[in-house]
């Protein structure tokens, strides 16, 4: 049986806390779409670590982690993230699977990423530029090289041959960075790759369910990203929804089980693109102050407003939530009043619907007032310590949606999490 965690927003619901949170209960913890892109926090007694590339079960001895094939693999963040949890007594080389045929992210794609940003000056994407973008391009586009292609001793041939193909466009871009440092340490990372046990994910993942084993499915990034469904073109480039689940690792959709959505008690996007709640204001300073709303993998600032349920309810509809995990409660403890996005105006006309093109129209965000808790909520264990007002505002949300809200989280420590 397979569950799911993955992200209803932008991305940086909190995904990496809870997925760890839940990682005892599984024996398999698998990525299954995104790449270095993703930075998921974790708390491991109490040191900060966050993980771009490895899954977010790694910690916990009892579970083996698996790279699906529907991820694209950095082999040099891999190798420094390797480095970093080996200084916590974890040695992937026991506990990390990678399939053999996700796809690599090379030296060029990180390159190309730039120089494509480059090139749209004021219409960039915001992307972190590791490169996911070029890397799904060679993968869709039929040209990439897999993990299982390093085994080749072609491989560094092959390499030289895209590399060419690549360099001819980066040169009709007219980029002009060197990057022989970034090729030495993608080969001297490539190197570590061979000593990491490469499996057929499919088989691997599928002769586990069929010993009764339970797997956890982990996604990046979040719905609104989504290469279909995200706020096209300001998206990332892999299906970031519960559907990725069967494709990026070889599972059927039967296997699954819960699909557990991921949202914040408000909202947040890094990067360029629409965000119709979005508060560039005081309030949304505020945010960004109390929930320290920067980016995991960049740095950036990120943007911050109201939580959208218009777009909720999408990415519910999408994924086939069965339960939510509303991270980043105790964020709104000191607010008087709070808001909730229920309906958009779009160019006059109230909807309830995300439109095809959030972009181009104008978007008003329709709210709901309801009032804030008041209350330090940090230290509550229990659903029924919970403030009134804090129930009420879960209570309008899970109604609204039609979902129930089963978790609360309410500080970024691994035990700060309520049952609701
Ligand atoms: P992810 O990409 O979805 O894993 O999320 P990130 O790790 O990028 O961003 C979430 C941030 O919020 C991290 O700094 C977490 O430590 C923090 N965090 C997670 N849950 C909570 C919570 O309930 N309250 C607070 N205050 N912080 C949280
Ligand atoms: P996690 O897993 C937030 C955003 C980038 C940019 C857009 C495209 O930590 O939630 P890309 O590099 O993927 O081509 O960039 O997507 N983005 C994220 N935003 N969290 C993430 O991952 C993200 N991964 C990509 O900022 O706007
Ligand atoms: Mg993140």
């Amino acid at each position: 049986m397979v569950d799911v965690i993955l992200g209803l927003q932008w991305g940086d619901e909190g995904k990496g806390k809870i997925v760890d949170y839940f990682a005892p209960g599984y024996q398999v913890i698998a990525r299954f779409q995104g790449g270095p892109n993703a930075g998921h926090t974790l708390y491991v007694n109490g040191t900060k670590i966050v993980l771009h590339q490895i899954p977010s079960g790694v910690f916990h001895e009892s579970t083996v982690n698996l790279i699906g094939n529907g991820v694209v693999l950095d082999a040099v963040t891999l190798k420094k993230e390797s480095q970093k949890v080996a200084e916590h007594g974890i040695d992937v080389r026991k506990n990390l699977f990678i399939a053999e045929r996700t796809h690599l992210i090379l030296p060029t794609h990180r390159a190309l990423d730039k120089a494509s940003e480059l090139a749209k000056g004021n219409e960039k994407i915001g992307s972190t530029l590791k490169g996911i973008g070029p890397a799904y391009m060679d993968k869709t586009g039929r040209n990439g090289l897999r993990v299982g292609d390093l085994l080749d001793k072609n491989f560094t041939t092959q390499y030289i041959k895209l590399r060419m193909k690549h360099q001819r466009l980066l040169d009709s871009m007219n980029f002009q960075e060197d990057i022989t440092a970034w090729e030495e340490e993608f080969f001297e990372a490539v190197e570590f790759m061979r000593e990491l046990k490469v499996v057929n994910g499919e088989y691997f993942v599928n002769d586990k369910l069929s010993k009764g084993a339970k797997v956890l499915a982990e996604g990046a990034q979040g719905s609104m990203l989504d290469v279909d469904f995200g706020t096209f073109p300001f998206v990332t480039s892999s299906s970031t929804i519960s559907a990725g689940v069967c494709s990026g690792l070889g599972i059927a959709p039967q296997k699954i089980r819960d699909v557990l959505g991921v949202s914040k008690a408000y909202c947040t996007r890094v990067g360029s693109g629409p965000f119709p709640t979005e508060l560039e204001n005081e309030t949304g300073e505020e945010l960004r102050k109390l929930g320290s709303e920067f980016g995991a993998t960049t740095g950036r600032p990120r943007r911050c407003g109201w939580i959208d349920l218009v777009a909720l309810r999408f990415a519910c509809m999408i994924n086939g939530v069965t339960k939510i995990v509303m991270t980043k409660a105790d964020v709104l403890d000191s607010f008087e009043q709070l808001q909730v996005c229920e309906q958009y105006k779009v160019n006059g006309q109230l909807t309830a619907e995300v439109p095809y093109q959030m972009l181009k129209s104008k978007i008003e965000p329709i709210y709901t007032a309801l009032p804030g808790w008041k209350t330090d909520i940090t230290a509550v264990k229990s659903y029924a310590d919970a403030p009134a007002k804090m129930k009420e505002y879960i209570d309008h949300i899970s109604k609204y949606l039609g979902v129930e809200i089963s978790y609360v989280s309410n500080g970024p420590g691994r035990d700060q999490i309520i049952s609701a």
